[in-house]
């Protein structure tokens, strides 16, 4: 990916002069089934920039999941920077709204004069709170059915559209024929070759622990020691903030739709300073990204559902999966039990021990995100292999049975108890 990187033809994409970001931007139309396709830097940009383009009106109203992306992490960007009003709906675990709910929503506030205007439904898919869920085509269908009934737009934030398509097995094209736009996202954090992914082990050092996102995707090694602390122990990034990773490039979105759409969202995207120069050299790692997600994005969904079945084989009493939940790169782990927490459990999965190697003869550290109070989260990418799965899992075994341990000698709930052991 770097050196396609490195070799990308580019030109001011300002002045639509970049030819790898138009050809980005080709393919991703082709593969989207829509009219044309803009580059931006962000997926959060690309759904603003959708939101605006469709709600034009003050008092418009955005129609969206609570518990979606563009509600929760985007900072309402669509009421700071649109003037956009959302009502946000309750989320069912799969990812979808309750249709009747929708319809009620929408035909209370329809053609009233004391209601917002609803304009838009936002979609997610997959939906990333709900463990990646994709949602189902025929959701999708009346889903739009209602919108047309009376006059919405739909958008779809498919910054994991290609997970979707990959896990039910269709063009992404199947999919967004359902919506007036799509975002997909290229992103995030990890490049294929990145550096970290390549140490090899064969001794334990000091055992370490990093907050979340300490280590960026090219760890320098510390000053002046000439030896990384970190060596002997096999890191595996099982995690990710908001999670989708998947496609493996640097950075980067397309917002995806018909032709004046594109034209008006490349207006918008300039009002936001989204406007990029030399973006070839970006848009070059998204092709290859794009080029091969399908192969990767099944090797990730396999690998998840490879360690949620070994979750369900641990039988633990300390933590489950819901197998059926599992559809694309996303493993929720409910965790059971006053301790440990969630957040514990992260920590303890990162930590590395002398006893965890004198046991397992390996010393693995897994990055794991405390999702909710009972459940945390696991998002595979490009650099975690079948391999690295299985470390993973072979490390939540140890990691379980020591807390059992503990708490079978009445230690673990006690809270000056938790710390090093
Ligand atoms: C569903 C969803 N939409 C949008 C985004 C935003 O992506 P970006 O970080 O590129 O702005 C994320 C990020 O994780 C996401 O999970």
């Amino acid at each position: 990916m770097r050196r396609a990187m490195a070799r990308a033809a580019v030109g001011d994409d300002d002045y639509g002069e970049d030819p790898t970001v138009n050809e980005l931007q080709h393919l991703a139309a082709r593969i989207m089934g829509t009219e044309d396709a803009l580059f931006v830097p962000t997926a959060t940009m690309a759904n603003l920039i959708a939101v605006m383009c469709h709600c034009q009106r003050r008092g418009a109203q955005l129609l969206l999941g609570r518990e979606a992306h563009l509600h929760v992490y985007e900072h309402g960007g669509v009421a700071q920077v649109a003037g956009v009003h959302f009502q946000a709906l309750p989320d069912l675990p799969d990812g979808t709204f309750d249709l009747d709910q929708l319809e009620l929503t929408i035909r209370e506030a329809h053609g009233s004069r004391y209601h917002p205007r609803p304009e838009l439904i936002c979609l997610e898919n997959t939906h990333s709170s709900a463990g990646g869920r994709a949602l189902p085509l025929a959701y999708l269908q009346q889903v739009r059915l209602l919108a047309d009934r009376y006059g919405l737009q739909v958008h779809m934030d498919g910054a994991r559209l290609m997970n979707a398509a990959v896990a039910q097995g269709v063009e992404p094209a199947q999919i967004t024929q359902h919506c007036d736009s799509v975002s997909l996202c290229f992103s995030k954090v990890y490049s294929h070759g990145a550096p970290w992914a390549r140490w090899k082990r064969h001794k334990l050092g000091p055992a370490f622990v990093q907050g979340h996102g300490a280590w960026g995707h090219a760890p320098s090694l510390p000053a002046g020691t000439g030896e990384d602390p970190r060596e002997g122990c096999r890191q595996l990034r099982i995690t990710s903030f908001l999670g989708l990773q998947g496609l493996g490039a640097p950075a980067g979105a397309v917002l995806a739709g018909r032709r004046e759409f594109v034209a008006e969202a490349w207006r918008v995207r300039k009002l936001l300073g989204g406007g990029m120069r030399q973006a070839g050299v970006l848009a070059a790692a998204a092709r290859l990204g794009l080029e091969h997600a399908e192969t990767t994005l099944r090797r990730d969904h396999d690998n998840a559902r490879r360690f949620a079945q070994g979750v369900q084989e641990l039988n633990s009493p300390l933590c489950s999966v819901n197998l059926t939940a599992v559809e694309t790169n996303i493993v929720l782990v409910g965790v059971k039990g006053d301790w440990p927490s969630p957040a514990e459990l992260c920590e303890r999965m990162q930590a590395v021990s002398e006893e965890e190697v004198a046991e397992t003869g390996h010393a693995v550290s897994v990055l794991l995100f405390p999702w909710s109070a009972r459940s945390l989260r696991a998002v595979w990418h490009w650099n975690i292999s079948t391999h690295d799965t299985e470390l993973a899992k072979n490390k939540l075994d140890f990691v379980a049975r020591k807390c059992q341990e503990k708490l079978a000698l009445g230690l673990g709930t006690s809270p000056w108890s938790t710390g090093g052991d």
